[in-house]
């Protein structure tokens, strides 16, 4: 039975855009939704909320409102618990030792530039992320190049 999560290409991602997509269909996941934005400040922190006052909060903040950002919502049996093994350890330097092939382990550059997001709960993937890219069209549309 199908789970749905939530999953984000952060902007140093973007660069990675091709590879990561090939790495959700080896996967077999299903693309149910996606979505390329760039993030205002302000969205970036509402999204982030949970970690407001955080010593990373700032940056975190700062870069995901740096550039262009694709959500997808994906869909596949355990959802959830499968894109978070397929990205691998949140910490770049983990990711890279630890779990090479993860796309983490592959595209991560430091503690926030980490390539990619996904939901840590049923919960969070469909009332708050999903929603929060799916659930409206209050986006600026991204730069053109
Ligand atoms: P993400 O899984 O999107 O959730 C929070 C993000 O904050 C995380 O990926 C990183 O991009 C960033 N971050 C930076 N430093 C830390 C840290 N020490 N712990 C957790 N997240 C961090």
């Amino acid at each position: 039975q199908a789970e749905i999560t939530l999953a984000m290409i952060k902007p140093d991602g973007y660069y990675h855009i091709g590879d990561i997509i090939a790495e959700i269909y080896k996967a077999e996941f299903r693309i149910n939704k996606m979505k390329m934005v760039h993030l205002t400040k302000q969205q970036a922190e509402e999204f982030y909320a949970v970690h407001y006052g955080k010593p990373f909060y700032n940056n975190l903040v700062d870069f995901m409102s740096s550039g262009r950002i694709v959500a997808l919502e994906l869909s596949k049996p355990d959802a959830i618990q499968a894109w978070r093994n397929l990205i691998g350890p949140t910490n770049f330097e983990v990711a890279r030792r630890e779990k090479p092939n993860s796309i983490r382990g592959k595209f991560a550059s430091d503690g926030t530039r980490n390539a990619v997001h996904g939901s840590d709960s049923s919960e969070n993937a469909k009332i708050v992320e999903s929603n929060f890219f799916f659930g409206r069209n209050s986006f600026k549309p991204v730069a053109l190049f």
